[in-house]
């Protein structure tokens, strides 16, 4: 099956409701994937796209339409973390963008091969690497230490029985190395059975968010992504984020927040902005928007999805944000992984 018809494209026609009409100019598609968001917009005229995957299987369908649009196409391998670099490099590198969009999270293509590792559904090796990665699950789960094991567990995957799994990990690679994603469902498993948790059918996917999400350093990349997006934009221009789980989702309500000063206490958290009454991003009065039934029936990928837009309206710079924020613990978490 060709990459362009393995991914359906989520909330699109919300995507698409937001920047109708289509204003002329920069569209960034900081997760091209299999495309779908990046050819919509392409069909307007006068727009240009930009668009980033760090996968670099994604390349030949992004050539595809490279020789259909020619100029108004640009594809990046990169991480949107790189996004002020990689547009600062482009042929658009003078523009700044009417919109910004990320959908956060694996493409259909990546989940469904099982030699990638993301799916404990399936067997395969344990990588887990989206791409441009210095860390793979194989690693975490053979050589960190149980302590980081158990938090990492617990604190991105925010599953009750973190310890026992790391323990049980731990005395299973004391015998032979855990290799494959059978050999990690089997002992989350084992753990499940013996806290008398009933089966359900994702009972080991929160330990497999946790470790894809350290393996990608998913955390920073989305702070980053989104800092840089937003400095990047033009006014009145959109950011359109689409998140899939609770806590990258968390993460990016509390950016939207403290930057059109909804949530008071934010400034506990992250340094005071220059000028604290300056709202910079302006929110839609719906906080959130999640698929209908129609398209969770048709696309079950769809069932957890939140999307959150917001309008820039003052400028804003990059650097008044840092990592010393409420969500420390989770930067630590990743920054730790990648120190070892
Ligand atoms: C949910 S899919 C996007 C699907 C796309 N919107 C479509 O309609 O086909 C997410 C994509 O983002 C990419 N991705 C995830 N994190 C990334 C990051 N930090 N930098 C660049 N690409 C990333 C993944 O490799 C994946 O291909």
């Amino acid at each position: 099956m060709s990459l362009e018809y393995n991914h359906i494209p989520v909330m699109l026609e919300k995507v698409n409701h937001i920047l109708t009409p289509y204003k002329p100019g920069l569209y960034i598609d900081c997760t091209f994937g299999g495309g779908g968001y990046s050819k919509k917009i392409l069909q307007s005229k006068n727009t240009q796209v930009l668009a980033l995957d760090r996968d670099i299987s994604v390349r030949p369908l992004a050539q595809k339409i490279k020789s259909q649009y020619e100029d108004r196409f640009e594809f990046s391998h990169s991480k949107f973390s790189n996004l002020s670099e990689v547009l600062d490099k482009s042929s658009f590198k003078n523009k700044n963008p009417v919109a910004v969009i990320f959908d956060l999270g694996l493409s259909s293509f990546q989940i469904d091969n099982p030699e990638r590792g993301f799916s404990y559904k399936l067997n395969g090796k344990l990588s887990m690497e989206m791409g441009i990665n210095n860390l793979n699950a194989e690693k975490i789960i053979n050589n960190f230490s149980e302590e980081y094991l158990k938090n990492l567990f617990q604190i991105f995957g925010e599953d009750k029985d973190a310890k026992l799994i790391a323990k049980l990990i731990v005395q299973k690679r004391e015998q032979e190395l855990i290799k494959t994603t059978e050999d990690l469902s089997k002992i989350i498993m084992r753990a499940k059975i013996y806290k008398n948790k009933k089966f359900q059918k994702d009972i080991c996917a929160k330990v497999f968010q946790s470790i894809r999400m350290v393996v990608n350093q998913e955390f920073s990349e989305i702070f980053k992504g989104l800092s840089s997006a937003i400095e990047k934009l033009s006014i009145d221009g959109k950011i359109i984020v689409v998140t899939f789980h609770s806590i990258e989702d968390r993460l990016v309500k509390k950016i939207f927040d403290l930057l059109s000063n909804t949530n008071k206490n934010s400034s506990r958290y992250i340094p005071k902005k220059s000028n604290d009454t300056e709202q910079i991003l302006k929110l839609d009065k719906k906080k959130f928007f999640i698929a209908d039934d129609s398209e969770v029936k048709n696309n079950s990928r769809s069932r957890s999805a939140k999307l959150r837009y917001a309008t820039k309206h003052h400028n804003f710079s990059n650097n008044l944000f840092n990592e010393s924020t409420v969500f420390k613990k989770y930067f630590d978490l990743e920054n730790l992984a990648y120190a070892n």
